[in-house]
């Protein structure tokens, strides 16, 4: 039976499956529940001065009969008194001292950040997140993302917590910025023993056109909010990639964004993710997506041979490289399976109209299978992408004979021109 314990940092937890800070680890009633349905671990949502919130507060990106594949919010951190999530969270931690318990903090001064790092290891915290990450009312405060997008301000509050804490510090990492990768060396630089990433991505989720506002509505007026959910997980996934594969990034990371099943928390994990974090899926469907998640871990690691979770920790990086260092020679070309195609033709118009026109209907009194062009396509996977039959259109590699050959090989010998097939 493989192993699913996860170790972030020093944070150690049952499985990698962790409550993100937000609604789902509101409460000590609540993160006892998830634990009861099995999850690892929960980040408290974010402590700090209490706020008050505004309503509405959430919005969907519904799209064609899918209800949020993208979700929105401008919600701010606890509007519970202090009080009441440390006494919790000491509970929580008596009644499941195996599971981790990680408290998010967000305030302002030094003073402040001791004082709350102090209460939160008091009350039995395994480890405290900074919330550097918030796009929306806190950071107008001087919080939040307007902490996490300046690498010296960053690396000040985080050397504050490192000094005070005696529990691992992990740095929520804002995805509002250009470049992730200084970010994370500032968080490391202040002295943090892992960061997490991503919090939400500063947007608006659309407009109400009859009346002529933003959603989601607070009364005549909104602001702008954190996109979540599904559709932002190629963003955190190429975020904790960049970081993964930096050579002076050493830190481990929490991964976090549209992870909604097994899988998508196993690709966090293959890109340098030891553990995984989910807010927006549970919101949607319930603690209970956990044991699935749990199932199809567990399966996987069978399947892979693997025995502990740290196995597969970065596995997937090295197949990051950049762009030119592709090899140009490298080549596939569409194959459909005539017995699964159902002739609807829509790999026909897509490569008609958004590739290479190399799809073409077959002909008259022939059945309704088209007929790829092989010698002029150029395997974009396109049409792969918009057949609706799994597995109907296969890319198939193919042997043109050429040696591999990328643009920086072409670079560094001097050439200037662009290389043509083949050439090195
Ligand atoms: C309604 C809502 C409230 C949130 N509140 C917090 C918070 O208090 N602190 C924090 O660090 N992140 C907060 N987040 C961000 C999540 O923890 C998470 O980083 C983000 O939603 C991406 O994960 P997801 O795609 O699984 O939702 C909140 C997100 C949502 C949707
Ligand atoms: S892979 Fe691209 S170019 Fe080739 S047939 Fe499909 S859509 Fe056309
Ligand atoms: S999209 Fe797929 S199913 Fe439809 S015609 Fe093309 S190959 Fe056949």
């Amino acid at each position: 039976m493989p192993n699913l314990e996860s170790n972030t940092a020093g944070i150690v937890s049952p499985n990698p499956f962790w409550l993100a800070s937000a609604p789902p680890a509101n409460s000590g009633e609540q993160v006892m529940r998830a634990f009861d349905h099995g999850w690892g671990g929960a980040v408290w949502k974010t402590l700090g001065q209490p706020i008050q919130n505004v309503s509405s507060r959430f919005g969907g990106l519904h799209y064609k009969g899918t209800k949020a594949i993208g979700f929105n919010n401008i919600e701010l951190i606890t509007d519970r008194p202090l009080e009441t999530n440390f006494k919790e969270i000491y509970e929580v931690k008596k009644r499941y001292p195996k599971h981790a318990v990680v408290v998010s903090l967000m305030v302002e001064t030094e003073e402040e950040w001791k004082d709350i790092i102090k209460r939160s290891i008091d009350a039995g915290a395994d480890g405290l997140e900074l919330n550097f990450g918030c796009p929306h009312g806190m950071c107008e405060r001087g919080m939040g993302s307007a902490v996490g997008q300046e690498p010296t301000v960053n690396e000040k509050i985080t050397s504050w917590v490192a000094q005070y804490s005696t529990v691992p510090v992990l740095v929520k990492l804002t995805p509002n910025v250009g470049d992730i990768v200084p970010h994370g060396l500032a968080a490391q630089r202040g002295g943090a023993h892992g960061v997490s990433l991503i919090n939400t991505i500063k947007s608006i989720i659309g407009v109400d056109i009859e009346r002529m506002v933003l959603e989601p509505r607070v009364g005549q007026r909104s602001s702008n909010g954190g996109y979540c959910g599904a559709a932002v997980k190629p963003i955190g996934l190429h975020m904790v990639a960049a970081l993964g594969r930096d050579p002076r990034f050493r830190l481990p990371i929490s991964g976090i964004g549209g992870v909604t099943n097994w899988r998508d928390a196993v690709e966090y994990i293959l890109l340098g993710a030891s553990s995984v974090q989910v807010c927006t899926e549970v919101m949607l469907r319930g603690y209970r997506i956990v044991e699935d998640m749990i199932e199809g871990l567990t399966q996987y690691m069978r399947d892979q041979g693997v025995e502990g979770l740290e196995e597969l920790v970065g596995r997937a990086l090295p197949s990051y490289v950049d762009w030119g260092d592709l090899d140009l020679n490298y080549e596939t070309v569409a194959k459909i399976d005539p017995a699964k195609c159902i002739g609807c033709y829509d790999c026909v118009v897509a490569c008609q109209d958004g590739a290479h026109q190399c799809i073409f209907p077959a002909e008259a009194g022939q059945p309704r299978v088209p007929r790829v062009d092989e010698s002029e396509c150029v395997g974009c996977n396109l049409c792969q992408i918009v057949c609706p039959v799994p597995d109907c259109i296969t890319m198939v590699e193919v042997d043109n004979g050429y040696a591999p050959a990328t643009w920086n090989e072409h670079v560094r010998a001097g050439a200037k021109l662009r290389p043509k097939k083949g050439a090195h």
